[in-house]
């Protein structure tokens, strides 16, 4: 049935957004969070624009002011809270100014939203974006007759046969095939936030990334919380990752975040032999202790996990793994706390984003688990995680100083006049190009020649 859609090229829908009119509504859009709150807000101003907005990068000039929210931790909370201070100052200059907060904190809050951000007129969640110009439009009329809530999760929203206009770089974009999470981890308020696990057709997924490839793009990203957890009907995600990397144009495919234990041996097997599938798996591990694993409920424990590691370096032995840890989750003792930095240096992880455990009202662990580890005890444990990770991934970008390997040139590096790209491993590398002839979007090969922990130095080869 699968292999049907694989050779359907049928070419994409042309993208039917209108320029907007002179005198349109300016809209800015501010993007909180992760690749998918990014995703999101490619897919709010396309409806946006569609429906007769004009985006705007300058606040000064907007009418309306969105902001793209995640609630995945307080901090997140507290940065975007400082934002809609800052908005609701603005909204007072000009009648007639509107202020919308959308996504996961939006759908977390709820009305709460409205004691921390009283100049809010429009909270909706990450299912409501369908409908998202109305609702804007609605909230422009309404003079403040006081804001306007949609916050309906709907456990079949996959946003399917909305206009595909792929935002983002030109060169990388990301692209949903995933939302929700039926996973439940203790700690994580994402499955309240965005609902029920749902899969988009496969059909929609090879029509979002032919539109990518027909806008020029090189590499997508796949998207989901779980993203190898992907089904659909007999589709399996493994097979999805090849239909994708069987569009013409696109020359590099991830995705992110895969679950440990969803790693199934097809899919390990697509990653090793598919050229285009990119050699890099961000694979969260939270915690190298089991008792933590448990409490957390990830559904493996720590011996799992490293089989899954050796299962992908089996696969390709140059494969690049990184990962996700929390400090100091509830009862987390500190021969735990040892267990997850051994894990570090027997993982080898090539990086990792770390995190002091957030407690999140609404997630299991805040009904069910005490937030005990003190403030001080998670940031020290914190700071020891990252003093490993760094050590690993300067050593792992060590190890590539005098070898060839190919980036894909996302653009200008911030410094120097140099250029900047990416390995398939997903490393950083800056270079230099003297004849002024590399583009965004190039894949060319270099010779790396230095590293720091997060840079690598290259020369191009010609
Ligand atoms: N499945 C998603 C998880 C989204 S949250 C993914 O793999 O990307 C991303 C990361 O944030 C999680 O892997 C976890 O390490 C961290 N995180 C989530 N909830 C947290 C909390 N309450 N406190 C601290 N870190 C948290
Ligand atoms: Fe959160 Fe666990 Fe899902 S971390 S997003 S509940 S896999």
């Amino acid at each position: 049935m699968f292999e049907g859609l694989v050779k359907l090229r049928r070419p994409a829908a042309p993208t039917t957004v209108p320029a907007p009119a002179p005198d349109a509504p300016r809209v800015y859009l501010q993007t909180f969070g992760c690749q998918m709150n990014v995703a999101d807000s490619d897919l709010i101003a396309a409806e946006l624009l569609r429906a007769g907005f004009a985006r705007t990068e300058d606040l000064d000039a907007a009418d309306v002011a969105l902001v793209n929210t995640c609630a995945v931790r307080e901090q997140a909370e507290e940065k975007v809270a400082r934002r809609l201070e800052e908005l609701a100052a603005w909204r007072r200059q000009q009648p007639g100014r509107v202020v919308g907060v959308t996504g996961c904190m939006a759908e977390h809050l709820r009305d709460e939203l409205l004691a921390i951000a009283p100049g809010v007129d429009l909270v909706c969640g990450p299912d409501s974006y369908r409908r998202i110009a109305d609702l804007v439009q609605q909230a422009r009329t309404e003079d403040a007759r006081g804001p306007l809530f949609d916050l309906h999760l709907d456990k079949r929203e996959t946003y399917e046969g909305l206009d595909v206009s792929p935002g983002g770089d030109g060169v990388s974009g990301f692209l949903t095939i995933q939302r929700g999470c039926d996973k439940f981890c203790t700690f994580c308020i994402v499955p309240y936030t965005r609902g029920r696990e749902r899969g988009t057709p496969p059909r929609e997924v090879l029509r979002a990334a032919r539109a990518f490839a027909e806008a020029g793009y090189r590499e997508v990203t796949l998207l989901g919380q779980t993203v190898n957890s992907y089904r659909w009907q007999d589709v399996r995600f493994s097979d999805l990752l090849r239909a994708v990397a069987a569009v013409p144009g696109l020359e590099r495919i991830r995705f992110t975040s895969p679950y440990p234990i969803d790693f199934s041996a097809d899919l390990i097997e697509v990653i090793a032999s598919e050229p285009k599938v990119q050699k890099h798996v961000h694979l969260p591990l939270q915690s190298g202790s089991d008792s933590v694993l448990t409490r957390m409920r990830r559904g493996y424990g720590y011996a799992e996990f490293v089989g899954i590691v050796h299962a992908l370096r089996a696969g390709d032995s140059d494969i690049a793994i990184t990962t996700d840890i929390i400090t100091g989750f509830s009862g987390e003792t500190e021969a735990e706390h040892r267990a997850t930095l051994r894990a570090l240096e027997e993982c080898a992880f090539d990086g990792a984003f770390t995190f002091k455990y957030s407690e999140r009202d609404g997630a299991k662990a805040a009904r069910d688990l005490p937030d005990d580890v003190p403030e001080v005890v998670k940031q020290r444990r914190l700071d020891e995680v990252i003093a490993i990770v760094r050590r690993l991934q300067l050593a792992k970008n060590e190890a590539y100083v005098g070898r060839t390997v190919e980036l894909l040139v996302t653009g200008q590096a911030k410094r120097g006049g140099q250029l900047a790209g990416r390995t398939g491993t997903f490393k950083q590398a800056v270079f230099a190009d003297p004849t002024g002839t590399t583009r965004a979007g190039d894949l060319v090969r270099v010779r790396i020649t230095g590293t720091t922990s997060a840079t690598l130095r290259a020369e191009l080869v010609r």
